[in-house]
């Protein structure tokens, strides 16, 4: 059997990736983990959010990946480079949030850039806003609240925390928006309705044809038809069932195996 590609986030935030890797590369195999149980990372020190990346990432080699996806902004932001230097023998593919796009797309030099706390400070998105975005009105806030309402399937706390962060976008009139985590393209609905005239953008897209373009480059394209799914959680395995089910559709789950674990 070909080697699936790996895929980790702090929580359920990758599965909006997978949805769009799956269409990219709808012959890969993919195991994913959330780490549920220990989700949200935004509000954990840098040493404890590698301490617990390094155990995911453990676990997957074991069963033999063939490219680590990292998608959690927040992992990439704090711990990319190390991983980079530790995990050698595989490609390590990070979450990058799509400020260029953002900057070329808007029509009025005003781009609004939305993540986490962590995620909105670190020295690697203020880097990305300084190259790609020089000129233009950036305003980079970051959400302490929104990861955990979105593990909790809380849609009115949503609403309500989105209403108050979100009006300093639309006070400042930015024309496009950047999602700096990625939890929220799960909210992307939500966040539409309160800025119905910004363009939103993710970094789904951007990150799947990345992983294409490493994977021709290397020949590691899979070689059979039947893709495999594994969906993998350390927290409640009934609610991450549903919430897989509910974003990925029936389609591509009936098939796919979902477990929970725990890992040391
Ligand atoms: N999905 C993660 C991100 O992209 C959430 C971080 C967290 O767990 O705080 O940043």
């Amino acid at each position: 059997m070909d080697k699936p590609i790996g895929v980790i986030d702090s929580g359920l935030g990758g599965l909006s990736l997978t949805k769009v890797l799956v269409k990219t590369l709808p012959k890969e195999s993919i195991v994913y983990i959330a780490d549920s149980k220990n989700c949200p990372y935004g509000g954990k020190t840098e040493e404890e959010i590698y301490r617990l990346t390094r155990r995911m990432v453990k676990y997957l080699l074991k069963r033999k990946i063939k490219l680590l996806i990292v998608a959690c902004n927040t992992i990439t932001v704090t711990s990319i480079n190390d991983l980079r230097e530790e995990f050698k023998d595989i490609p390590i593919v990070g979450m990058v949030p799509v400020i260029k796009t953002a900057a070329q797309k808007t029509r009025n030099g005003k781009i609004g850039v939305y993540s986490t706390v962590v995620t909105s400070k670190s020295k690697y998105q203020k880097d990305l806003i300084n190259k790609f975005a020089s000129g233009i009105d950036v305003i980079n806030i970051g959400s302490s609240a929104l990861v955990s309402l979105i593990e909790k399937g809380k849609d009115k706390e949503i609403e309500s925390v989105l209403r108050e962060e979100l009006n300093i976008f639309k006070e400042n009139n930015i024309g496009t928006l950047a999602l700096g985590c990625s939890h929220f393209p799960l909210i992307k609905r939500q966040i539409a309705k309160i800025l119905p005239e910004v363009l939103i953008l993710d970094s789904s897209g951007a990150v799947s044809r990345q992983v294409k373009r490493i994977l021709e480059a290397n020949g590691m394209l899979p070689t059979s038809k039947d893709s495999v799914y594994n969906f993998i959680t350390t927290g409640n395995k009934d609610f991450f069932e549903k919430f897989v089910k509910k974003t990925l559709g029936k389609k591509l789950t009936n098939k796919a195996k979902i477990e929970r674990i725990s890992l040391q």
